[in-house]
């Protein structure tokens, strides 16, 4: 099996998607062919970010139901060559039980290079279902101390569900902000308070977000963009270093 990983967080709104579909897409520019699956059923918003919400019939509610064949289901990003979307269920109904989604993803990572599976927020169902298939996660967090603690606590679910390569993805970072918030001293507080190990800093860029929101890809050289390369390159398993902090 290829590479599978669940790009989680505890609380809604760390920046799953957007990671999600970044990263995607970084992935793809290194010229592999890129699975996005969306678990976030009755909420996805990949299919918006990659472009593929005006194309998209079918949806993994539809595979799961046997109506359709898996690829029929599977659409091509206009966003970026070799990347790939199975859209979430239009509902909020869990149709996707850890099984089927061992099953499913079993079958579809014979396929591609790397499956990225977007969970939802929380730790219910739909979660546990979206960690089912995964060899790894990506933790996504803000560097405050309310998102830290739902990480902590997702960190012992994750381990529950026996993913046990967990890393740490910190978001929306901005040192201005950071040093003015004062929560904490450096990136090693961040990191002690997650109890995951540290993969990438992603800085807070507006031109990812404009970009996810209209369905393009940000400029290259925007600090977000840089960011996840630097994170598709580390998960390919070169040795990157992190920029210092003041560059974010
Ligand atoms: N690195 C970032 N820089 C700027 N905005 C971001 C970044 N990551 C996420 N956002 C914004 O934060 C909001 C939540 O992101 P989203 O990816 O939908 O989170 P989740 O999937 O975890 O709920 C969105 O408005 C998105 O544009
Ligand atoms: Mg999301």
């Amino acid at each position: 099996m290829n590479a599978v990983t669940v790009i989680t967080s505890g609380k809604g709104g760390a920046g799953k998607s957007t990671i999600t579909a970044g990263l995607g897409a970084a992935l793809a520019a290194r010229g592999k062919r890129v699975l996005l699956i969306d678990c976030d059923a009755g909420l996805g918003c990949l299919d918006h970010m990659l472009g593929v919400s005006e194309r998209r019939v079918f949806d993994i509610a539809d595979v799961v139901a046997g109506t359709v064949e898996p690829d029929k289901a599977v659409y091509a990003s206009s966003v970026s060559p070799n990347l790939f979307l199975l859209p979430a269920a239009g509902t909020e109904e869990d149709v996707v039980s850890p099984d089927i989604m061992r099953e499913l993803v079993g079958v579809f990572s014979r396929f591609y290079d790397h499956v990225l599976i977007d969970s939802p927020a929380g730790i219910g169902q739909g979660f546990l279902s979206a960690v089912a298939p995964a060899r790894r996660a990506m933790l996504i967090a803000t560097p405050d101390p309310v998102c830290l603690r739902d990480t902590a606590q997702t960190r012992i679910r994750l381990q529950e569900a026996g993913v046990e390569q967990q890393r740490l993805v910190i978001n929306r970072f901005s040192c201005f902000d950071f040093r003015a918030q004062g929560y904490y001293r450096d990136l090693d507080s961040v990191i002690d308070a997650a109890g995951v190990r540290l993969i990438a800093v992603v800085p807070n860029d507006p031109q990812l977000a404009a970009a996810c929101a209209n369905a393009r890809l940000a400029p290259p050289d925007s600090p977000g963009t840089m960011a996840l390369a630097r994170l598709a390159a580390r998960m390919e398993g070169n040795q990157v270093p992190l920029p210092p902090l003041e560059k974010f």
